[in-house]
């Protein structure tokens, strides 16, 4: 080769390195986990009619796909295991909790010790790959009895000094007052919110979801909130908005009170430009819905609905604003999942830091012992969209309003790959 040749040839190779690079450097990864449910009276062997606790019947060595019952220890551990060969590396873990098994069986009732230390088995199995770099919110399933707290309740300090080794901003005084906090887990760039959405749940029977008189605790939550959004705002932060129950069911019901849904919704409306994602878990599904703007009403659009499917006069004449990603559950309803997410470390003037550019989906296939962990789809080759921000969320819904393969995976992925017996929601 001539020397000219040579050295472009060498400045070409140089080129394409140094392009590499700044594409992988724009990209970073963390991983969402969601309701582990961890059981650790589950009996290999007994029946799942009997929750598992007892009984002889089929609960496999790592649970019973398709019941009520909870998370097997073995189960936990797996997919732990996955996560911590494949996944240690990633940034940051976003955890959106119920660790605690529910409390459905009328013969072994949860005691306070369960909850606390199952909870206590989880974060270990988190602090031994991650330490402090995983990102919690309180469950339904965390406090007792279920689903209830109050403000101030005893049990945020109980939580708190169980989430120790993980990410707890200490100086954050709210805590204590509301179980809710922020975090700078990328310093000047993303902020992660973490609510209590028991404060705005229909369910709390220990204190009404209030967001209607201004000493309510809804209301108390969502001034806080809002005080977080907006200094986020001002200080130029992307923010993730972490919740254990999302504001609707899959089915589109409420779960918040009616004051506390149209005041959640309509913050996420308002700082649509700092909210780039909201993740949340709780009914078990894999679910992708947006915030859209109605006529200056803030809704949530859901892309579920098996037979009734989303209208295309709606998405049309809706404005996609915020994602919401409602990722699905470890507790065996349906399979078991995790997720991982890739995201934009430094943002552009399209798409700001923290923009969500993809995700992997994982699955244990429970019909097939013996197989470990697999990716399930890849969002960006599934919906063939680079950036879910809400335009990237509406182009997805029209891809499936388009075309009906696309649309019939996505109804395959809601149940994890799991034929639908529609449980029970929490
Ligand atoms: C912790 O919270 C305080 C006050 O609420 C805030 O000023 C600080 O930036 C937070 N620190 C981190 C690491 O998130
Ligand atoms: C629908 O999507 C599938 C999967 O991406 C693709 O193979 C197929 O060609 C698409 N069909 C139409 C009509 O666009």
């Amino acid at each position: 080769m001539s020397s000219v040749l040579q050295r472009t040839v060498l400045l070409l190779s140089l080129l394409v390195v140094v392009a590499n690079q700044l594409v992988t450097a724009r990209t970073g990864k963390f991983l969402h986990i969601t309701d582990i449910h961890l059981d650790s009276s589950y009996v290999e062997g007994s029946d799942p009619e009997q929750l598992c606790h007892r009984g002889t019947g089929n609960a496999g060595p790592l649970g019973a796909v398709r019941t009520k019952c909870d998370s097997s220890p073995a189960l936990v551990k797996k997919t732990f295991d996955f996560i911590a060969n494949k996944y240690s590396d990633v940034d940051f873990v976003i955890y959106t909790g119920d660790s605690a098994r529910h409390d459905r069986d009328d013969d072994l009732p949860r005691s306070m010790e369960n909850v606390i230390n199952e909870q206590k088995e989880v974060v270990g199995h988190f602090n031994k790959i991650f330490g402090p770099k995983v990102y919690p919110v309180i469950g339904n399933n965390d406090v007792e009895p279920h689903n209830s707290c109050d403000e101030n309740d005893e049990q945020f300090k109980t939580i708190a000094s169980i989430w120790q080794p993980l990410a707890l901003n200490t100086s954050n005084h709210h805590y204590t007052r509301g179980g809710y906090f922020y975090e700078d887990v990328v310093p000047g760039k993303i902020r992660t919110v973490h609510t209590n959405t028991l404060l705005f749940y229909k369910d709390n029977k220990k204190a009404k979801a209030d967001c209607k008189s201004p000493d309510g605790i809804g209301s108390m939550h969502l001034a806080w909130l809002k005080d977080v959004l907006e200094e986020s705002r001002q200080q130029g932060y992307s923010v993730y908005i972490l919740a254990h129950i999302p504001p609707t069911s899959k089915k589109g019901k409420a779960y918040y009170t009616d004051d506390c849904l149209d005041g959640y919704l309509s913050l996420l409306g308002t700082y649509k430009e700092t909210v780039v994602g909201h993740f949340a878990g709780h009914y078990n599904n894999d679910i992708l819905s947006a915030i859209v703007e109605d006529d200056g009403k803030y809704k949530q659009l859901s892309a579920l609905k098996k037979k009734k499917t989303i209208k295309r006069k709606t998405v049309k004449s809706s404005n996609f604003i915020t994602p919401l990603f409602n990722t699905p559950s470890v507790i065996p309803t349906f399979n078991p999942s995790i997720r991982v997410f890739t995201y934009e470390t430094e943002g552009t003037k399209q798409y700001p830091v923290g923009t969500i550019l993809d995700w992997h989906q994982y699955y244990l296939n429970m019909d097939d012992n013996g197989r470990d962990y697999e990716l399930e789809y890849q969002a960006s080759k599934l919906f063939n969209v680079n950036h879910f921000d809400g335009k990237g969320v509406e182009k997805a819904f029209t891809l499936m309003l388009d075309n009906q393969s696309v649309h019939k995976e996505y109804l395959d992925h809601v149940t994890v790959n799991t034929d639908d017996n529609d449980q029970d929601d929490d």
